[in-house]
C-alpha cells in the first residue's frame, strides 16, 4: 500500500512568520509553520523572527533568520564579535543561565526519551566565569582574498573566519595565535589551498598548561618540509617566551581529518605538561586531554566520590587516553588498568604513572571492546569500571562484558547525553541502576555537555 505523503506547507526560497518555542539537541531554534516542525540556527525559545527556509525535508524544514518582530528575554547581546559569522559557539547569544537550564533538561530529556530512564538528574554545575575556559585550539591556516588567515570555520562552510581572538580560548592562545599568523605572514610561509590541495601549513594547533603557563605549538603541514623553520622557530621563541614545545606533524592525505601520523619535535621538550588536582600530567601533542581543565577536577572528583574506592577495589579505566582518571584514582585502589587505542597516549599514560609515583597502575593499548575479555582472561575482574568514550558511546560488546561480569559498579564519564542515554538503557535491561547523573558544563557557550554517572548493580 502506498504511504500518504504528509504535506510540506513550507517551500525552499520563501519566507515565513515564525515563533519559536523550544531548542533541538543541537541548539537550534525550533518552530511550526501549519504544524510543520522548522529549525532556525541562532534563534532561541521566545524569538519571533521571519524565516527564510533553506532546505525541506519530509518532518521537518530549515530557516535562515531574515528579520527579528520580537526578541527571547533569553537572548543577549553576544560577546564575541565575530559571532555572527564564526561557527564554535552555537549558544553565544544565550544568556548563561539559560544555557545551563537547557543543558539540564536536554540530559533529563534523552535518559527518558532513549534510555527509558526516570533517573534524577542533579543540578547541572556550571563555571563561575564561563570563558577563557579551553586550553587547545586547532585553528586552519589558509587564504582569503589572497591574504593569510588562520581562526575558525563560518557557519556551515568550510570558509576560514579570520579570527585570532576567542574568548572561549585560555588568553595565551590568542595571544600565540597572533603572533603564529604575522610569523607565517612575514616569512611568506604558504597556507594550505583546500580546493586545490596545494600549499604548506594546514592548521596551527596550539595547546596551553593552565597551571604552568606554557605553551606547545603544532604546524600540521601537507609537505614533509616546512620552509623557513629555523627562522620561523627563532621568531616564535622570541615573540612568545611561554613556548616550551614547536612541533610538526605531517598531514599530506585529502581529508579533514587533522593530524597526520607523522609528528616530529622542531624544537623544546616533547610534552607539555599540566595539574589537575594535585596530579601532573605530560600530554604528547596528538593525545587527548580534557579541553576544560577547571571542570575537568570538577567531573574527576565526582567520579572518584561515584567510585567509592576503600583501596581493596580493582579499577578498569576504560577509553583512558593519558590515564588522568585512573592515575586520580589510583591512590585509592588496589589496581588500576587503563585502555586506551591511541599509542602515544597510552605512553603518556605509563609515563604519568611514574610521573606521580603511582606503581600500582597499568596501561594496555588496544579497543577496550577488544582487550576487556582479555583482561578477565587474565584474572584482571574488576570492582569498579569507569568509561569515558568518545561521542559515540560505548561499543555493546563492551557493556556486554560488563554485564557478564556483574561489575558491581561503573562510572561512565560521557560527552553526549544521547550515546549515555542509549547505553544507560542497556545497562538497565541488564541489571543496573542509575544512582545518579550529574551533568557537568565543560563547554560554555556551545551546545555540548559532559555527564558523570554512576550505576550499580541491583
Ligand atoms: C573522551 S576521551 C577520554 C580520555 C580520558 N578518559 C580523559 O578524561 O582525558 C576518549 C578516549 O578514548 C579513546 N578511544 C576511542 N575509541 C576507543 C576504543 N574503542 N577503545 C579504547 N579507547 C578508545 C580516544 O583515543 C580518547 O583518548
Amino acid at each position: 500500500m502506498k504511504r500518504k505523503q504528509k504535506h510540506v506547507p513550507v517551500v525552499k526560497g520563501e519566507t515565513y512568520q515564525i515563533e519559536i518555542t523550544d531548542l533541538t539537541h543541537d541548539g537550534e531554534g525550533i518552530g511550526r509553520v501549519d504544524d510543520f516542525a522548522v529549525f532556525v540556527p541562532e534563534a532561541l525559545p521566545g524569538d519571533v523572527v521571519l524565516g527564510k527556509v533553506i532546505s525541506t525535508k519530509k518532518t521537518y524544514a530549515r530557516a535562515l533568520i531574515e528579520k527579528t518582530f520580537k526578541n527571547s528575554d533569553q537572548r543577549i547581546a553576544p560577546v564575541c564579535p565575530k559571532a555572527e559569522s564564526c561557527g564554535g559557539c552555537q549558544l553565544a547569544y544565550m544568556g548563561y543561565e539559560h544555557q545551563l537550564a537547557w543543558k539540564q533538561r536536554k540530559v533529563q530529556d534523552v535518559l527518558k526519551r532513549i534510555g527509558k530512564l526516570d533517573a534524577e538528574v542533579l543540578p547541572i554545575i556550571g563555571m563561575e566565569r564561563p570563558e577563557g575556559y579551553r586550553n587547545k585550539s586547532q585553528f586552519p591556516v589558509g587564504l582569503v582574498d589572497n591574504r593569510l588567515v588562520i581562526g575558525f570555520y563560518q557557519k556551515r562552510s568550510h570558509n576560514i573566519v579570520d579570527t585570532d581572538y576567542c574568548r572561549l580560548q585560555h588568553p595565551l592562545i590568542n595571544k600565540a595565535a597572533r603572533v603564529v599568523k604575522q610569523a607565517l605572514i612575514d616569512l611568506k610561509i604558504e597556507p594550505y589551498n583546500e580546493k586545490d590541495h596545494l600549499g604548506v601549513v594546514r592548521h596551527a594547533v596550539i595547546r596551553t598548561s593552565f597551571s604552568r603557563h606554557t605553551l606547545m605549538l603544532i604546524f600540521v603541514t601537507r609537505t614533509k618540509e616546512l620552509p623557513h623553520r629555523d627562522k620561523l622557530i627563532e621568531v616564535l621563541t622570541a615573540e612568545l617566551p611561554e613556548l616550551t614545545s614547536i612541533y610538526q606533524n605531517i598531514n599530506s592525505q585529502v581529508t579533514n581529518v587533522i593530524f597526520g601520523t607523522e609528528s616530529r619535535l622542531l624544537w623544546g621538550e616533547p610534552y607539555l605538561f599540566d595539574q589537575i588536582g594535585d596530579l601532573e600530567f605530560a600530554i604528547s601533542p596528538r593525545s587527548f586531554f580534557q579541553v576544560n581543565p577547571i571542570q575537568t577536577k570538577v567531573l574527576y572528583d565526582l567520579a572518584k566520590e561515584a567510585a567509592g574506592l576503600t583501596g581493596r577495589e580493582t579499577v578498569w579505566d576504560l577509553y583512558c587516553g593519558i590515564g588522568t582518571i585512573g592515575l586520580y584514582l589510583a591512590s585509592d585502589a588496589a589496581k588500576v588498568i587503563g585502555v586506551e587505542t591511541v599509542p602515544e597516549a597510552v605512553e603518556d599514560a605509563r609515563y604519568n604513572a611514574v610521573l606521580n609515583g603511582i606503581d600500582n597502575a597499568e596501561f594496555y593499548t588496544g579497543k577496550a571492546e577488544e582487550l576487556a575479555p582479555k583482561l578477565l582472561d587474565k584474572g584482571l575482574k574488576p570492582d569498579v569500571v569507569v568509561v569515558d568514550p568518545p561521542r559515540r558511546g560505548c561499543d555493546p560488546g563492551l557493556l556486554e562484558t560488563i554485564q557478564s561480569v556483574q561489575v558491581p559498579k561503573v562510572v561512565y564519564v560521557s560527552c553526549n547525553p544521547s550515546t549515555l542515554a542509549r547505553d544507560l538503557g542497556m545497562l538497565k535491561e541488564a541489571g543496573y541502576r542509575v544512582e545518579s547523573v550529574q551533568p557537568v558544563d565543560m563547554f560554555p557557550d556551545t551546545r555540548h555537555v559532559e555527564c558523570g554517572t554512576l550505576m550499580s548493580r541491583v
